[in-house]
């Protein structure tokens, strides 16, 4: 896809699902992002929207962003199956999967291979980085010598997420430890498989944020995995000139909308500015840039409008009462 073919995408968004009342067992709940039904028997539908946050709050919906993130984790769970199982089950649409239910792990699980970003200012403020103690002496977009796993607790109700120590997070129970060893494992496995794609793809996976979940006490990746949402990219071919001149890195991620709304004075309290639609067509040739440069092929969007999405996670209720119907009979 070139940038030009967007422009006229612009009035094509999917800001939310409109469901109608579900049967029993089916339940609605929705994230910043993705809006989630789920189906009983163990099973969700996850379609991602065009939502776009910033600051922990929703401002706007950009063209493809939904069908970017949702095939691009598509791509990167057939990359890492062999590391961790996912949740996916099936390929629904663009933006739309049919996922296993999982007990999420109340953590986020951000590895980081570089100083940079919300880390960078813990240490220049001279403050441990999710209780970790770094080197003194370290420069702004260094790389750390061994990957870093900084988790934050899961935090709901639009809180911000906050960094906890690992003694902390094993102290407080939040997770057992054999269950936390397992996931830090598996976290620095993928982050060391993201790092070779990307590179191979002429980018360096800078920092990422992973879910897990359990299924049937399994350990499992859920969500999204290394998406310009929850990931930090850079070009490789800059990253040393840069890092020695001190300047700020070419970036592949979602900092342009902050940056827009930072230059306005929003930063995420009060009412925000208006975002023009050139703006959001420029932060949606990121994504797809992003989508593009990744996995080195094109982009062709093909997402539905909003009804035909609709009708494909209603007919995924449908079938799952079906079922539980069936299997209901069948076992009186
Ligand atoms: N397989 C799964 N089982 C249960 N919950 C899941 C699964 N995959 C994703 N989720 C949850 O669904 C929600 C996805 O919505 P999203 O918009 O990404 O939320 P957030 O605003 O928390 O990032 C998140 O709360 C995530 O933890
Ligand atoms: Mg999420």
């Amino acid at each position: 896809m070139e940038r030009g073919d967007l422009a006229g995408l612009s009035s094509q968004t999917l800001r939310a699902l409109e469901l109608p009342a579900l049967p029993p067992g089916a339940h609605f709940f929705s994230g910043k992002v993705r809006d989630v039904v789920e189906l009983g028997g163990g099973e969700l539908a996850i379609t991602t929207t065009d939502r776009i946050s910033a600051f922990d709050r929703v401002l706007a919906t950009v063209p493809c962003k939904g069908e970017v993130l949702n095939t691009l984790t598509l791509f990167w769970f057939d990359h890492t199956a062999d590391i961790v199982p996912n949740h996916l089950l099936e390929r629904v649409s663009a933006r739309t999967v049919r996922a296993a239910r999982c007990e999420v792990v109340p953590v986020e699980v951000v590895v980081r291979g570089y100083l940079t970003g919300s880390a960078l200012r813990d240490y220049q403020e001279v403050r441990p980085v999710s209780g970790i103690r770094l080197p003194p002496g370290m420069q702004p977009n260094q790389r750390f010598d061994e990957p870093l796993l900084t988790p934050s607790t899961k935090e709901d109700g639009g809180r911000h997420d906050r960094p906890v120590s690992r003694a902390e997070l094993l102290a407080g129970g939040l997770v057992p430890r054999g269950l936390w060893e397992e996931i830090e494992r598996t976290a620095l496995a993928l982050f060391h498989r993201g790092s070779e794609v990307a590179a191979a793809h002429g980018l360096i996976l800078v920092d990422t944020k992973y879910e897990f979940g359990l299924r049937r006490g399994v350990l499992t990746l859920v969500d999204e995995v290394h998406t310009p949402d929850s990931s930090r990219y850079w070009y490789a071919d800059t990253y040393a000139p840069l890092f020695a001149s001190g300047g700020r890195q070419r970036e592949l991620d979602k900092e342009y909308l902050r940056q827009w709304l930072l230059a306005r004075g929003f930063r995420g309290d009060g009412e925000s500015p208006g975002i023009p639609d050139e703006v959001l067509v420029e932060v949606a040739w990121r994504y797809v840039t992003a989508w593009q440069t990744i996995t080195g092929c094109t982009f062709t969007p093909g997402s539905l409008d909003a009804a035909g999405e609709l009708a494909l996670v209603l007919d995924l209720v449908r079938r799952a009462a079906g079922a539980s119907r069936a299997s209901g009979a069948s076992g009186a």
